[in-house]
């Protein structure tokens, strides 16, 4: 009887519910152990990284780097999922398989209206994919060059793709590493549109110009001397993007393996000018887009509709220095919640920075405000928001049945996300371990999504991002707000 008026009153309160630790009662979900329930992750088999990320015809297409006979890395296909609105995702059938050219690698698709490419018509323009083709067999012999970019095409709106008929459409031109085409449309000095290909080769980014997609030529190279070089550089993006004055900026995504600031994988960011080939960075700062260690090869949507003016971004959760040996079952690694990403500025200084894509609100279910200092989670599927008392201060301590506690903190001007006692971590040396990010601005708000297996924490909507995954032995049930923090929001978040 008091549970049934409690839950009337919550109802009358406009769904934000004003209850005590009593009136939350955990429920597990019904997924396998470690099963995010509202991140992407494959039905069975491996993933890495999202490839040719494409909107089209009111659906959001996201293709990934996928094993599907395995739970770690081997020939890669790429696989398929579409999002009608960026928190449901329905996997289909496999896009492309490995082929006698080799194995299919990360890559992007953009939508080719006017037909440049003669691969659809006018009618029915195409979807046009560009790849890279590793071929294992010539890597086995010794050679460089077994890296060349291949295409693909789409002429129902990217439900099935045809090989092109003389792929590859870039050879290599002898170089070890010499992958990840994102594809763009620009505009040039002289007015005319031209596809422009980033592309990453060893620890540099070269870009390639086209007007059919198909005949590629060399424009520049950038990354020689500048940025983090701890290994290769892989899947870049370049994005054109306003600053906080108005002005137009470039800015250049490269992730980098490994070399990162938490060991291992990493994407850092340029933030400057690109002109006739020739990209011109603003300064020569180390910047990272995610301090967290699960956060790499992430790139942006193409063919967005115009009134959506943003750029929408996502990236794989995870770390080539254990991605293939965490301790799931049936399928290895999710990727991250969609991000926008945006310029603004620190004290004279532009940064990116990467916010939750609003469409993340459709997930939230129930919200309790919490007064007390700990409280039950209503599940696993946690969305926390929290206003920051003290820029120097605040921390707060998820835990669970086992014993396992993830502590999140401010202090000294650092921001930590600490996993050491987070559940499994045998799997890897380095996996126990507090991964912080300086952060010399104040820290005014946080919001947190939690999942089965992973956190992200955005510090001022995203203006300092963590990501981190984790493998506790039973699933996070309660919090508790150690000091620093008020206004504490729980969201209970729609879960498969
Ligand atoms: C990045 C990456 C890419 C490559 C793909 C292979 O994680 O190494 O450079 O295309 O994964 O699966």
């Amino acid at each position: 009887m008091k549970t049934r008026s409690l839950f009337f009153f919550c109802l009358a309160s406009l769904s934000i519910l004003s209850c005590n630790q009593q009136e939350i009662k955990f429920t597990p979900n019904t997924l396998e152990q470690f099963r995010p329930g509202y991140h992407f992750s494959p039905a069975k088999g491996w993933m890495n990284d999202p490839n040719g990320l494409i909107y089209i015809d009111g659906e959001y297409h996201l293709f990934f780097q996928h094993y599907p006979d395995s739970t770690v890395w081997g020939p890669m296909h790429w696989g398929h999922a579409v999002s009608k609105d960026l928190v449901n995702w329905e996997e289909l059938p496999i896009a492309l398989f490995p082929d006698s050219l080799g194995y299919i690698f990360s890559g992007s698709a953009v939508y080719d209206e006017e037909n440049s490419s003669e691969l659809g018509s006018k009618e029915n323009p195409p979807l046009v994919a560009l790849f890279t083709y590793h071929d294992p067999t010539q890597e086995k012999e010794g050679a460089l060059d077994f890296q060349s970019q291949g295409l693909a095409y789409s002429l129902d709106k990217g439900n099935t793709w045809s090989k092109y008929a003389t792929n590859p459409v870039l050879l290599n031109p002898g170089f070890r590493d010499f992958r990840d085409p994102k594809v763009t449309q620009i505009t040039k000095e002289n007015g005319q549109k031209s596809w422009l290909m980033t592309l990453a080769v060893k620890d540099q980014v070269h870009f390639y110009e086209s007007a059919n997609l198909k005949d590629w030529s060399l424009l520049g190279e950038f990354g020689k001397g500048i940025g983090a070089h701890g290994g290769v550089w892989e899947c870049p993006d370049l994005i054109p993007m306003k600053a906080t004055d108005g002005s137009q900026k470039w800015v250049l995504l490269v992730s980098t393996n490994p070399g990162g600031p938490q060991k291992g994988s990493a994407t850092q960011y340029f933030i400057g000018d690109f002109k006739q080939g020739k990209f011109t960075p603003d300064d020569s700062l180390l910047r990272w887009l995610d301090y967290g260690p699960d956060n790499y090869a992430g790139v942006t949507w193409s063919n967005l509709p115009k009134d959506q003016d943003r750029n929408l971004w996502i990236g794989w959760m995870s770390n080539w220095d254990y991605a293939q040996v965490v301790p799931t079952s049936t399928w290895r690694s999710a990727l991250t919640i969609p991000r926008e990403i945006n310029l603004f500025e620190v004290d004279g200084t532009l940064l990116l920075k990467s916010s939750p894509a609003r469409e993340l609100e459709k997930l939230r279910k129930t919200t309790y405000s919490i007064s007390k200092t700990e409280s039950l989670l209503p599940s696993t599927s946690i969305e926390i928001l929290a206003e920051v008392i003290s820029d120097e201060l605040f921390s707060l301590t998820f835990s669970n049945e086992s014993g396992e506690e993830l502590s999140i903190s401010k202090e000294m001007g650092l921001v930590t996300i600490d996993r050491r006692k987070a559940g499994k971590t045998n799997f890897n040396l380095d996996f126990a371990a507090a991964h912080s990010a300086p952060m010399s601005w104040k820290a005014e708000s946080i919001r947190i999504f939690l999942d089965a297996s992973s956190i992200e924490l955005f510090v001022n909507e995203g203006e300092l991002v963590l990501t981190s995954t984790l493998f506790p032995s039973s699933p996070w049930s309660k919090i508790k707000i150690n000091h620093g923090l008020d206004e504490v929001q729980l969201i209970e978040l729609f879960s498969k």
